[in-house]
């Protein structure tokens, strides 16, 4: 693609200049600068090109604040050029995708509404918690996956007879995808999560092929570590060898990481859509075979 322009936001620099580089594009840098009161001002290093802009944000916490930075930016880039291309690497509220309990308000429907009107052409996220969270983006959207790049990663750890596990039903099929690629089997177990509490609990029974060996478990993220840390309490009951961990996108909230390893839980790997001590697999080059 000719006349491309690629835009850090503050979230996301050392994976813009990342995309920059493979695309062969100019990186153009914006700065921030944070009110007394909590607001941001976030301003361009130089005037925005015409041509076709790709803007890298990612939202992770704080989501909201990084949300309305990435808003400002494609604002103010729409009005110089022809062509804006969102990518946002890690999607915030994607999980809140449905109206879950009466009254919930489907915010991710909300925040696709305000990508289109400030000019996003189109968005590129990267292992989005659901398709029904992209289907509410009414412009063009591409989800690229990172599951055969942390296949390559953890291919490389040395495994006894690796399982894949999915901690819930919901993420089968990407745990299948997964033990497909890495060349063995997988399972899910049987996680709930109180609607009002937030409460996790894993109501799977017997569990014998997980005894004796090395598991991956395999998620679309980690949040506060909940989900991980009661996958691994129970599947070191059931007398199993090494827990891995694999996810796209690792938050750790507070203290996720020590407390996932405290629960027997001997590495942890991720993607750079999020920065941080566990995020070793790069998705700079995917994304960038997706801006064409
Ligand atoms: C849920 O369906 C997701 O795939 C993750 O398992 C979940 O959001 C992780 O959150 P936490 O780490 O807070 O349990």
């Amino acid at each position: 693609m000719k006349n491309v322009t690629v835009i850090a936001g503050p979230a996301s620099e050392d994976l813009a200049r990342k995309i920059a580089r493979k695309l062969k594009a100019p990186l153009q840098k914006t700065q921030l600068r944070v009110f007394p009161d909590g607001e941001s001002k976030v301003t361009f290093n130089s005037k925005p090109k015409s041509g076709t802009c790709v803007i890298v944000e990612s939202t992770y916490p704080p989501v909201d604040t990084h949300m309305i930075h990435l808003l400002s930016i494609v604002a103010k880039a729409r009005e110089h050029s022809s062509k804006v291309i969102l990518v946002v690497p890690y999607l915030g509220y994607a999980r809140q995708d449905k109206e879950f309990l009466g009254g919930e308000i489907v915010t991710i429907k909300v925040i696709a509404k305000l990508f289109k009107a400030v000019g996003v052409s189109k968005i590129i996220v990267v292992d989005i918690h659901s398709k029904l969270a992209l289907g509410y983006f009414k412009i063009q959207k591409k989800n690229v996956s990172a599951i055969p790049a942390l296949v390559n990663e953890i291919k490389r750890m040395k495994l006894k007879n690796p399982l894949i596990v999915s901690p819930d039903k919901g993420g089968i099929e990407r745990a299948k995808k997964f033990a497909q690629l890495f060349g063995t089997n997988h399972i899910a177990l049987d996680k709930r999560r109180n609607r009002k509490t937030g409460k996790v609990t894993i109501e799977s029974k017997e569990l014998e092929e997980v005894r004796g060996r090395d598991l991956v478990v395999i998620d679309d993220m980690i949040s506060s570590g909940g989900s991980i840390i009661k996958a691994a309490e129970f599947l070191k009951k059931k007398k199993c060898g090494k827990i891995m961990v694999g996810c796209t996108h690792a938050l750790l909230i507070n203290d996720a990481e020590n407390r996932i390893k405290k629960a027997g839980v001997s590495k942890i790997l991720s993607t750079n859509t999020i920065p941080g001590s566990t995020a070793v697999v790069d998705v700079s080059g995917i994304i960038a075979d997706e801006i064409t």
